[in-house]
């Protein structure tokens, strides 16, 4: 096949050294031309259009410059090039089909200053790009997905308004990102950049179909009105979470394992059609800021907050289940939902009504399982419970104690000035805790508490 190729491309070169037009005319149609280094990409330098598919071979090795191609018809494929160091197409302006380059061990340079459309723009597995020119900016992509590349910054080349799909994943330098999107018709998913800690800011972004947000460090969306499917919220170092003009999410809303999640800001979301859920985040004393929320297919909150405050809040239409380890916890407000015919009504935490349980036809105590032990038993318990917490929080004392010391750079990262303060604790807290989250699903729902108390207690030393 190789050798078939290699002859093949030997008599394309012969023809057009002997025939120059004719051959050029032959070669820019054809449906796929592959070049294997300068010379093959020299000598497409007078097809201004490429009307099928261009591949560069992976033996291309070096820097290689493609002049004067201004358009591809087809796809610009890059694969497993292991010697590629830098690409240039600085004529390029419209790929009809997928641009993608993957698997490229020392490739730093893509070089595409006049691009403005493609069909699908994909990057990955380039761990030691640097640099992507994309200066013209891109202007329309139907799907743009970074992942595992070296790129600190893409802030000034993405320049689309709409796109199906953006992901942006696993990108350790990636700081910042910023585009001028208005809307993403399918989905976005952003986590895992910048060591869990970049700065997201979509400005312009108006409606999403669904949107994975996950470990970012700020996020500004200050226009976002609606989510058509699920928004997640998941493992991001943010004090406060904020949607300043979302009115509605047409499926889930899911707030999860955010350690320093303290306040949520959504005051003119009215709506969430299937799922509320929050979770794990145990800084989130108060639920509250959702102060236009009037219905919800269902409510699945757990934590230790000791309010939940839901002022509109008029419908709730599957079921209902709040859980709290907070005494404080006053379920009185919730009481009036049992009416709602729901498959599961249960709200834990009030101290005078320690324990609500109803299920569908099923009225019985959900906490009355505990009541059956005995006293000795229940001593038992609070007194291992009281150990593994000492223990737990001295292992993660000097766990959390040893990732900070060892991640000076953290503080250097930050370029959001108020958020700065945090920031050094922010990852080591973040990805600590994950991991502690982690083995505890796997493990056992129990030790929340431990975690969520030990937590607290870093939190404190760590601001001393
Ligand atoms: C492209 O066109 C220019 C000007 O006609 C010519 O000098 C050059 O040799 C051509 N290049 C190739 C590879 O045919
Ligand atoms: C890149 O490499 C991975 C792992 O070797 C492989 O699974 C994947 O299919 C490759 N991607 C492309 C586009 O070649
Ligand atoms: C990634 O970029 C950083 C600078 O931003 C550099 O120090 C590091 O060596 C790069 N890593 C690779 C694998 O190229
Ligand atoms: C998405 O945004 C683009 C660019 O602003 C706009 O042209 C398009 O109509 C929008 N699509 C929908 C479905 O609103
Ligand atoms: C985007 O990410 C999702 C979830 O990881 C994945 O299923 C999908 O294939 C990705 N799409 C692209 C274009 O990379
Ligand atoms: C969101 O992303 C996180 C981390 O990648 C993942 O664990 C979670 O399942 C995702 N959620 C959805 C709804 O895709
Ligand atoms: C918020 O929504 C209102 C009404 O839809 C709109 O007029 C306003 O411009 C939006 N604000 C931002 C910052 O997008
Ligand atoms: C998502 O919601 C927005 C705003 O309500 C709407 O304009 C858009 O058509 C919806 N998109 C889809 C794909 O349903
Ligand atoms: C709130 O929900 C109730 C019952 O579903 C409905 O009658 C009422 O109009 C809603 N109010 C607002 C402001 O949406
Ligand atoms: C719970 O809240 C209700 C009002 O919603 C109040 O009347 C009641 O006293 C509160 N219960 C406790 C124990 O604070
Ligand atoms: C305790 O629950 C009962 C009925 O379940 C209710 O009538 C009462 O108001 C509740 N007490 C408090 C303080 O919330
Ligand atoms: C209601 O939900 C709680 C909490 O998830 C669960 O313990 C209980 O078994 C459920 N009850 C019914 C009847 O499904």
């Amino acid at each position: 096949m190789r050798l078939l190729e290699r002859i093949g491309w030997g008599v394309a070169v012969l023809v057009l050294l002997t025939c120059r037009a004719q051959a050029d005319d032959a070669h820019c149609d054809d449906s796929i031309i592959t070049i294997q280094n300068q010379r093959d990409a020299t000598a497409i330098e007078n097809c201004t259009t490429i009307s099928g598919q261009l591949v560069l071979d992976s033996s291309i090795s070096g820097s290689i410059v493609l002049s004067g191609v201004e358009r591809i018809n087809g796809p610009l494929t890059s694969q497993g090039t292991k010697q590629l160091v830098s690409f240039s197409a600085h004529d390029l302006r419209t790929v009809g089909g997928e641009l993608q380059f993957a698997n490229a061990t020392i490739l730093t340079t893509l070089n595409f200053q006049n691009l403005r459309s493609v069909e699908k723009l994909t990057l990955s597995n380039l761990p030691s790009l640097q640099k992507l020119d994309l200066a013209a900016p891109l202007q329309s992509a139907s799907s743009v997905a970074l992942s595992n590349t070296n790129l600190s910054t893409v802030t000034k080349g993405l320049g689309v308004r709409t796109v199906d799909v953006l992901n942006v994943t696993n990108n350790p330098n990636l700081a910042n990102l910023s585009m001028p999107l208005f809307n993403v018709t399918e989905s976005m998913l952003i986590a895992g950049n910048n060591n869990n800690m970049m700065n997201l800011s979509l400005p312009n972004l108006e409606w999403a179909f669904a949107m994975n947000v996950t470990n970012c460090s700020v996020v500004n969306m200050p226009s976002l009105s609606t989510v058509n499917e699920t928004l997640s919220w998941v493992h991001n170092p943010i004090p406060l979470l904020s949607f300043p003009n979302l009115t509605a999410v047409a499926g889930v809303l899911d707030i999860e394992g955010s350690y320093w999640l303290n306040s949520l800001s959504m005051p003119k979301l009215t709506i969430i059609e299937e799922d509320f859920i929050i979770k794990d985040n145990p800084n989130l004393h108060n639920i509250s800021g959702l102060q236009s929320l009037n219905s919800t297919s269902s409510i699945n909150f757990e934590g230790n907050f000791s309010s939940v405050e839901l002022p509109s809040l008029a419908t709730v239409y599957e079921y209902l289940i709040i859980e709290s380890t907070s005494s404080d916890l006053n379920c009185t407000f919730f009481q009036r939902f049992k009416d709602q015919s729901l498959t599961n009504w249960t709200c834990t935490g009030d101290v005078s009504n320690s324990t609500i349980g109803m299920g569908s036809g099923d009225s019985s105590d959900s906490g009355s399982h505990s009541s059956g032990l005995s006293s000795g038993a229940k001593a038992g318990i609070a007194v291992g419970v009281v150990v593994f917490v000492a223990i737990l929080a001295v292992g993660i004392f000097f766990f959390v104690r040893r990732k900070t010391r060892y991640s000076p750079v953290a503080h250097e990262k930050g370029d959001d000035k108020e958020h700065t303060e945090v920031h050094g604790g922010h990852r080591s807290y973040e990805q600590s805790v994950a991991l502690e989250l982690d083995g505890q699903d796997k493990a056992d729902q129990k030790p929340k508490k431990p975690v969520e108390l030990t937590g607290s207690t870093m939190a404190h030393e760590l601001e001393a």
